[in-house]
C-alpha cells in the first residue's frame, strides 16, 4: 500500500508517488522525517485521519534537492532520541531553508530553533509527563485552541528563547511553542493522547498553515486489510499464534475474512500454556473452540518455559528466553501443520519499542524486546496489525464484528507473567503472581473499574516486607499493583482508582495470598515509566 519509507528522489520514486497520490484521489504530501520518535506513528495515524498523504522520509537520504523535487505542501520533522548539542541527527538543515511550512515536533523544533541560532542546551529541569501549556500569543497554529491546554513533554534539552523566535507558548519550565517565519515549533507531542486538542494542531498545520484542499476519503481499514490477506493467502496453511487478547483475535478475525470461501485455505489457531494470566485461556477456549473456521490447538510448554528461565533474574534475559521458547513451540507447530504461514497479532507499538518500526535511518531506542519481534521464521510471517496501535487494531475488530468482551480485555502482555514477576520465575512465583491477578481483576471487574481502566496489573516485586499475621511474625513479597488509562498504550497516565476499592484489593491479596507481606498502589505515567514493570 504506496510507499513505504522515502529513501531516494529518482524518477523511478518520484512517478510511484505520483501513482500512489492518483489512487488516493490527492496531490497534496506531507513529508514526515521520522528522527526516531517512539510517536511517529500517531503523526502518521493523525495525517491519515484528516486524510493528508504523509509519506515517511529518511532524513540520512532525503536532501534539500530531493525535496525541493518532490515539492511537499508540508514538512514535520518528529522527535528523537537523538540530541542537538551533542548527537547531531543525520539532516540536512538546508530544507529549513526552503520557505516549506515545517513543523517541528520536539527535536525537530530543538533542530530548526538551533539552526535558525537559538541556544539549545540540557535543561534543568526535565519535563516528562503531562504539563500545562499556556498560549501566549495567537497564531494560526493554534486556532480555536484554549489558552490554557494540557500537553505531554518527555524532553532533556530545551530551547532558550533567542529575538528570532516569536513565542507562542510556554509550561511552567519551558519554551513550549515558538515560531519563526514558516517554521512553527512545539515543544511537547501533539501526537499522543494526553496532549490536548492534538488532531486540532495537525488539522490547522496541514490545511491551514501548508494550504491542503484535497484531502483523501476516508475508507474502510479492515476491508483493505482484508483483501490484501485475501491475495497473499489464497489456498494456504496458516498458523496463527492465539493469546486471547485482542489484537491476535483481530488477526484471527481478519483472516476468516480473507480465506472465506476461498478453497483449500487451512486456519490454525495455537495457543501457547505456561506462563499465562489466570483468564486467558479460558477466552482462547470460549471464543474459538468451537469455530468452524478456526482449529484450536492448545500446547502445554510450562515445564520448557520453566527450564529456560531457571536462574535468570535480569528482565531483559528474562523476555530473551521467553522469546526463545515462543519461538521454537511455534516453529513445532508450524511443521506439524505444514504451514505456509505464521500469522501474529505484532502492533506498530511493539516494534518500536523493541528498536524497529520506521527505519529511516535516525536512532530509535530499544526500550524493551517484544516476545513478537526480531524473529526469523522458517515460513513467511504475516503481521497485518504491524501498522496499527491498540485502538486502531480495536477499530479495525469492531468493523469485523468481534465480540466485545473479546475486543476490549485488557491486553495481553506478550511474554505473560515474565514481566510481572521480579527475579527468577518459578513454579511457586507464577502460582503466586497468578493468584494476585485474579483477585484483583476479580475486584475490577466487581467494583465496575474494569471497562474504566485500559489496563491493570499486579507485580510481584523482589522486596520483601516485615509482616505480623496472628501473633507470630515473618516477612512476605510486596505486590505491585497498577492501572493504567490509555488509548494505544504508547503513553498512559495511571488511574486513580478509589481508595476503597484499593483497600479492598489489598486486604483480600494479604489474607487470601501467604506469600504476601505489603501491597502498594504505583502512581507513575507513561513517560517516563512503562506500563509493565519488566
Ligand atoms: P510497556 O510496558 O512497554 O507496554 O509500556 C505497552 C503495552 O504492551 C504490552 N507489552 C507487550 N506486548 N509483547 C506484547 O505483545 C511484549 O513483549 C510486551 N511487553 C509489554 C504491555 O502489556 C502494554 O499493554
Amino acid at each position: 500500500m504506496g510507499l513505504s519509507i522515502l529513501k531516494d528522489a529518482s524518477a523511478e520514486t518520484l512517478a510511484a508517488l505520483t501513482d500512489e497520490l492518483a489512487v488516493r484521489k490527492t496531490t497534496s504530501v506531507v513529508l514526515l522525517f521520522s528522527m526516531g520518535s517512539q510517536f511517529d506513528h500517531l503523526i502518521v495515524q493523525h495525517l491519515a485521519k484528516i486524510g493528508v498523504y504523509c509519506l515517511l522520509a529518511d532524513p540520512a537520504k532525503i536532501r534539500v534537492a530531493d525535496v525541493k523535487k518532490i515539492a511537499p505542501k508540508g514538512i514535520i520533522v518528529s522527535g528523537g532520541p537523538a540530541s542537538v548539542h551533542n548527537e547531531p541527527p543525520p539532516f540536512d538543515n538546508k530544507i529549513f531553508d526552503l520557505g516549506i511550512p515545517t513543523l517541528g515536533i520536539c527535536l525537530g523544533f530543538q533542530m530548526w530553533a538551533k539552526h535558525v541560532g537559538s541556544k539549545v542546551t540540557p535543561a534543568k529541569t526535565r519535563e516528562f509527563g503531562v504539563h500545562v501549556m499556556r498560549i501566549t500569543k495567537s497564531d494560526p497554529l493554534f486556532k480555536n485552541i484554549p489558552k490554557k491546554t494540557r500537553v505531554l513533554q518527555s524532553h532533556g534539552d530545551h530551547i532558550t528563547p533567542s529575538k528570532k523566535l516569536t513565542i507562542l507558548g510556554t509550561t511552567e519550565n519551558a519554551l513550549a511553542a515558538a515560531r519563526y517565519k514558516h517554521l512553527w515549533g512545539v515543544q511537547y507531542h501533539p501526537e499522543t493522547t494526553e496532549s490536548e486538542h492534538g488532531e486540532k494542531i495537525f488539522k490547522n498545520f496541514c490545511l491551514s498553515i501548508c494550504g491542503i484542499a484535497d484531502p483523501f476519503p476516508a475508507s474502510s481499514v479492515a476491508k483493505q486489510k482484508v483483501a490484501a490477506l485475501r491475495q497473499q493467502v489464497a489456498g494456504k496453511r496458516i498458523l496463527i499464534a492465539l493469546s486471547g487478547g485482542s489484537d491476535s483475535s483481530v488477526v484471527a478475525y481478519l483472516l476468516k475474512h480473507a480465506t472465506r470461501g476461498v478453497p483449500r485455505t487451512k486456519l490454525r489457531g495455537v495457543y501457547i500454556r505456561g506462563i499465562d494470566r489466570p483468564d486467558d485461556e479460558a477466552f482462547v477456549k470460549k471464543y474459538f473452540a468451537s469455530q468452524k473456521w478456526l482449529n484450536v490447538k492448545i500446547v502445554d510448554a510450562t515445564d520448557r518455559f520453566l527450564d529456560a528461565l531457571a536462574g535468570k533474574t535480569g528482565m531483559r534475559e528474562k523476555r530473551l528466553a521467553m522469546r526463545g521458547i515462543y519461538t521454537d513451540v511455534l516453529e513445532q507447530e508450524v511443521r506439524a501443520f505444514k504451514a505456509d504461514f505464521i500469522a501474529q497479532g505484532t502492533l506498530y507499538t511493539d516494534l518500536r519499542e523493541s528498536g524497529h518500526g520506521h527505519q529511516t535511518g535516525a536512532r530509535i531506542a530499544e526500550i524493551k524486546v517484544h516476545h513478537n519481534t526480531g524473529i526469523t521464521w522458517s515460513v513467511s510471517e504475516l503481521a497485518p496489525l504491524s501498522d496499527c496501535v491498540k485502538d486502531s487494531a480495536r477499530d479495525i475488530g469492531l468493523e469485523l464484528g468481534i465480540p466485545e468482551a473479546l475486543l476490549f480485555r485488557h491486553p495481553f502482555p506478550g511474554p505473560g507473567l515474565v514481566v510481572r514477576i521480579e527475579d527468577e520465575v518459578t513454579k511457586e512465583t507464577l502460582q503466586t503472581a497468578r493468584a494476585v491477578d485474579r483477585i484483583y481483576i476479580e475486584e475490577l471487574r466487581r467494583a465496575k473499574l474494569y471497562d474504566s481502566v485500559w489496563q491493570a496489573g499486579a507485580t510481584l516485586t523482589r522486596s520483601e516486607h516485615t509482616e505480623t499475621k496472628g501473633d507470630d511474625a515473618g516477612s512476605g513479597r510486596v505486590v505491585a499493583l497498577w492501572a493504567v488509562w490509555s488509548v494505544n498504550g504508547f503513553t498512559a497516565r495511571f488511574a486513580q482508582l478509589p481508595y476503597d476499592f484499593l483497600d479492598t484489593v489489598s486486604r483480600r491479596i494479604t489474607n487470601e495470598v501467604c506469600e504476601v507481606g505489603a501491597v502498594v498502589y504505583r502512581i507513575s505515567d507513561k513517560p517516563p515509566t512503562t506500563i509493565e514493570w519488566g
